[in-house]
């Protein structure tokens, strides 16, 4: 289970990422990379998590025209990303784009469909009449039709996203804490066993690996409750 477990690097600093990295090196199988690192981090850094053998989650959610989004996708894959985000909102033409500009390389495209900070009422106001519920299964939809090869979803929503987008899909959740976690500002936060048997494929997780007294240890417990879920869940049984 080990190799399903993304650590978020959410830090400004490319030395510490490295540091939370080389701690970790062999612990997990992957490193998200986000908006906050990767302009200071770059390619380089990219390429540094690489070579400790571990894979990398490029998350830039790219949101712009087809055209662009295409060549944001291809040049992702040059990189050697495992994942990369683009935003299901940015159209049916978008998201075909996208993924055809994954197909035959190692990417794998995920789409971000709401964010969890999104209520009811910002729906609203930008012009959206859906309740979130609804908009996500609507997009997660749309982005698996036009060959989207995973979707980025809270525990809560996995099961759902699963039964629409078929096994085949790649469901990453974050939000997870362990019982004894803090919640931190997270608002809604499932435990990695519930996450698992709830049908995520990969977990999400930042400081309570990255913030633990043993950031080790702390990703082994990931690994041990993640594996029982599995086995409990209904794509374990
Ligand atoms: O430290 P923590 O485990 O809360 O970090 C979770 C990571 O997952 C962060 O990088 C955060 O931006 C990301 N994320 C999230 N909730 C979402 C989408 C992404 O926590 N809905």
């Amino acid at each position: 289970m080990k190799e399903r477990i993304i650590v978020a690097l959410d830090t400004d600093s490319p030395d510490s990422a490295l540091a939370v990295v080389e701690a970790l090196a062999g612990e997990v199988g992957m490193f998200k990379v986000g908006m906050e690192l990767f302009p200071r981090g770059g390619p380089e850094l990219v390429r540094k998590v690489r070579e400790t053998g571990a894979d990398v989650f490029l998350d830039l959610k790219f949101h712009d025209i087809p055209n662009t989004v295409a060549g944001a996708v291809r040049s992702a894959a040059a990189l050697g990303v495992k994942f990369a985000t683009v935003h299901a909102s940015g159209g049916r033409e978008m998201l075909a784009r996208a993924a055809e500009a994954a197909r035959g390389t190692g990417t794998t495209v995920l789409a971000v469909t709401v964010l969890t900070s999104i209520d009811e009422s910002d729906l609203s106001e930008i012009g959206f009449s859906s309740p979130p519920a609804d908009l996500v299964v609507r997009l997660a939809r749309m982005a698996v039709r036009e060959g989207i090869g995973g979707i980025v979803c809270s525990a809560r929503e996995v099961a759902a996203v699963r039964e629409l987008a078929g096994r085949s899909a790649v469901l990453v959740t974050p939000g997870v804490r362990l019982p004894e976690d803090a919640v931190g500002d997270q608002k809604r936060v499932v435990t990695p066993f519930d996450a698992m048997r709830n049908g995520a494929d990969y977990l999400v997780v930042g400081r309570p690996i990255t913030k633990a007294a043993d950031p080790v240890a702390a990703a082994r417990r990931f690994a041990a409750e993640m594996r029982s879920g599995r086995e409990a869940g209904p794509r374990g049984s």
